[in-house]
């Protein structure tokens, strides 16, 4: 159980085995706290359910939008890949940024199924000219075919997995799309939140261990070019080290043959 005092700028966390931590509202511990029953309450009201960008809907917690355009800034893909289109806001939002950076690179989203109207929105986009789209399961063999014919030897890749965040799908994912990730770079297996919201309403009870994470600690375990590795902040003046996210233990770094 949380209590927030903001009289006396504290934050208790009381546990069922009836101990408990009193936190100085100003430390990291208290904001971890805070931030934590935060993402809870946003789950069951969908707060993730309410942004667009430029136009588009986009499904994403805004500081995990904040956070990958810094790791975007910092590798400057040629190819940004990902599973899991919806209404394509995620893609609008990848091919800006590689827009901005003045970046000739492009975007490449895969989904089982893209609805006409939101194919007809992306491909209308001021957006469209460095997006391309790829229906299909993204497990699929010909869905994957297509996407290694679209990546170009020496290409700095970055993948996003978004679709389905089942352990098996993202398991078999991981599996598909890790060799298309370029030295130094990431596949980001979205939405780790799964374990940590388990029991919430719009939830299955296996989400303990039905989730992404399962998946990505299985696969550190037989792949050893990736390593689990937070970004850095690129800038923190403050005293959290930790992101608040929908996508905890979720970026992989190929580091077989990466820049140190
Ligand atoms: C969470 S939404 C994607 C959100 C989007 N990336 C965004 O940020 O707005 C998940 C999408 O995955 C798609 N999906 C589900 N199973 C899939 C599969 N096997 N292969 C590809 N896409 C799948 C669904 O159709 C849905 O559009």
């Amino acid at each position: 159980m949380l209590t927030i005092d903001e009289a006396k700028g504290q934050v208790t966390v009381a546990r069922p085995d009836g101990s408990a931590s009193v936190m100085a509202m100003d430390s990291p511990e208290a904001f971890a706290a805070v931030s934590s029953a935060w993402l809870r309450c946003g789950w069951d009201v969908k707060y993730v359910y309410g942004f667009t960008w430029m136009g588009r809907p986009i499904i994403q917690l805004p500081e995990d939008l904040i956070r990958i355009q810094e790791v975007i800034w910092r590798l400057r893909p040629d190819v940004i890949i990902e599973t899991g289109v919806a209404h394509g806001g995620s893609l609008v939002f990848y091919a800006g940024i590689l827009a901005a950076m003045g970046n000739k690179g492009r975007v490449i989203g895969i989904d089982v199924e893209i609805r006409a109207h939101n194919r007809a929105a992306i491909e209308s986009h001021p957006m469209a000219g460095s997006i391309e789209l790829i229906e299909g399961s993204s497990t699929a063999e010909d869905t994957i075919a297509a996407v290694r014919a679209r990546v170009n030897p020496g290409e700095t890749v970055l993948v996003l997995l978004d679709s389905n965040h089942t352990y098996e799908h993202v398991a078999r994912e991981l599996e598909l799309y890790a060799p298309l990730v370029s030295p130094g770079s990431y596949i980001v297996a979205c939405d780790g939140i799964m374990a940590q919201v388990a029991g919430a309403p719009r939830t299955n009870p296996d989400w303990t261990w039905n989730n992404p994470i399962s998946a990505v600690e299985e696969f550190l375990e037989r792949d050893l070019r990736f390593r689990l590795e937070e970004p850095g902040f690129a800038f923190n003046e403050g005293v959290v080290r930790e992101r608040v996210t929908y996508w905890p233990k979720s970026f992989l770094r190929r580091i077989d043959g990466a820049p140190a």
